[in-house]
This record gives C-alpha cells, structure tokens and sequence, in this order.
C-alpha cells in the first residue's frame, strides 16, 4: 500500500487541488456600514488585515492550491471579499451585480479580469453576489437570497450555467450572504447553522442533505461557516472550536486561521476566496 493510500484510509476523505482568486487588502478599511459587523467608527487596521490575509493566502499554497491575484482598486476598501466578484462554472464565469453602490464597481472589474484571460462572461441583468450567495456542488448550485442577491439572478445563473439552482432564503441580518451561514464540505455534504434560514429552506437543507454537519450559534457568531473546504481539508476560523472538532471527527483535517480584523467589514476566509472552477 502506497502513503497515499494510507492517507485516503486513515481520514476517509480526498482533497483535490484548487485554483482561488484572490485580492490582497492593501485599501482595506471600514468606512460605511453595509452589514451588523461593520462600524466606521471602530474601523480596522489595515496592516493586521494584510498580515492575516497573507497567512491565508500562504495556508492555501502549502495546501497545493493554486492562487491567483487580482490587483487592489483604491477606493473599495471591500474588493479583497473575492468570493463576491464573480461565480465561476466550467469555466463560465456570471458576473455579479452589487446589491449596494459603494462596491458597484467591483462588478465590473473582476469581470474585465475573467474576459481579459479568454474567459466566457456574463454580464448579469440582475443583483447577485457572486460566489457570496452562490455555493458549487456537483450537481447542484445552492444559491440565497433575502439580503443582497435577487431570486431572479438565481434563474439568470442556472441558464448560463445549466446547473440546477436551489434557492434558501437567509433571514437574519448577521448572517447576509449564503457563505456566512453555509459551506460545502465536499461535492455532495455541506455543513450549516440552520437558524439564519427561513423555515422552509430548513426543510430543503434537511431532506438535501440528512448527514450534514449542523453549526452551533456560537460557531457562526465568529463566522465559523465562512470557510473553505477542498474535501478534506478545512480552511477554518480557529475560533469556531466546536465545528472545529465536529469536522475533525468525521475525518476532515482542520487549517485554522485568524481572519478577525477582515470580520470587521463581516468577511472570513471563504469571503477573500473566488474559485474557478
Ligand atoms: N463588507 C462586505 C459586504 O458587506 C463583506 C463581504 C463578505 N463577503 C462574503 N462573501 N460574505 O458586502
């Protein structure tokens, strides 16, 4: 039996090689409010945030991943949130549209990244958040709403992907994208905090999915949901310690990061992270 064998084995999971966007948060700031966790009169600082950012980016490369750089616009102090730039789908990539002004240019920009190395783009009719409210499985793209992208983009994205697209509706203000109450631990399981989804995408999520892992609120009250997962390794906010060890049961090993100065502006690190897929 060969090491990897072993591996396989001994944890039970498979991890494959990703390729990540990412924006170093060199303007970062927290200048307007646009969600509960921000407040410009606390702000953040900035050279934390890059320190933490890069410690993020590093975990990813020693995990094998690939990482790809867009480059920081002054002025939008949220660009280094990736994962809202664009969804990216066999190559397609769906443009997001802004649900507020203050990031509206961000669109626009991740978009003209995607078209300028051959990719096929969509510019959307309709406000979504990319990546924020769109999560990839294998044979489906779950996708929210109720805070910032509009159900109609849910269609839009279906038809240009042609992947089928279930729509949750989030209903507590803290938890305002998909990717801060939900995360696919695999291409098939995801792990949740069931309480930021209205009754009925409960529902959907308990009968999608019967062996999830289920989030406690003191999990997702330091965004231990925003995390990334390659099928077996978990890029985690360390201070989610009972989903922490919850995934570590069932065979996924952990990569703990500290993400706290960019929860500041209500991001982790699935939120600095746009896969393309
Ligand atoms: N301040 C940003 C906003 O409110 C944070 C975005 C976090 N990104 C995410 N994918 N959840 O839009």
């Amino acid at each position: 039996m060969t090491i990897a064998q072993t591996e396989t084995t001994h944890s039970g999971r498979t991890g494959t090689a990703r390729h990540f966007l990412m924006c170093r948060p060199e303007f970062f700031t927290v200048s307007y409010s646009i969600n509960p966790w921000m407040d410009p009169a606390k702000g953040a600082d900035n050279a934390t945030a890059l320190l933490q950012w890069e410690s993020l980016r590093e975990a990813y490369e020693s995990l094998g991943h690939t990482v790809s750089l867009i480059d920081p616009i002054e002025g939008l102090p949220d660009m280094v949130f990736a994962a809202n730039g664009a969804l990216v789908v066999d190559g397609r990539v769906y443009g997001a549209r802004f649900a507020h002004q203050e990031r509206a240019a961000e669109g626009p920009a991740y978009l003209e990244w995607f078209a300028g190395r051959g990719y096929e783009t969509l510019e959307a009719s309709f406000t979504n958040e990319g990546e924020g409210d769109y999560l990839t499985l294998d044979d489906m793209i779950l996708a929210g709403t109720g805070f910032r992208t509009d159900v109609a983009a849910h269609m839009e994205a279906q038809e240009f992907l042609g992947r089928p697209v279930v729509t949750l509706r989030l209903v507590d203000p803290r938890f305002y994208h998909l990717d801060t109450a939900l995360f696919p631990l695999d291409g098939g399981n995801v792990a949740y905090y069931p309480e930021a989804f209205s009754a009925g995408s409960r529902r959907v999520l308990a009968r999608l999915f019967p062996d999830a892992v289920i989030a406690s609120a003191q999990d997702a009250e330091v965004l231990g949901l925003n995390a990334v997962s390659d099928g077996r390794n978990v890029v985690l906010n360390g201070e989610a310690t009972g989903l922490a060890l919850e995934l570590e049961r069932r065979g996924f090993t952990v990569v703990r990061v500290d993400l706290s100065e960019l929860r500041k502006a209500g991001g982790g690190p699935k939120c600095c992270t746009l896969e393309i897929r």
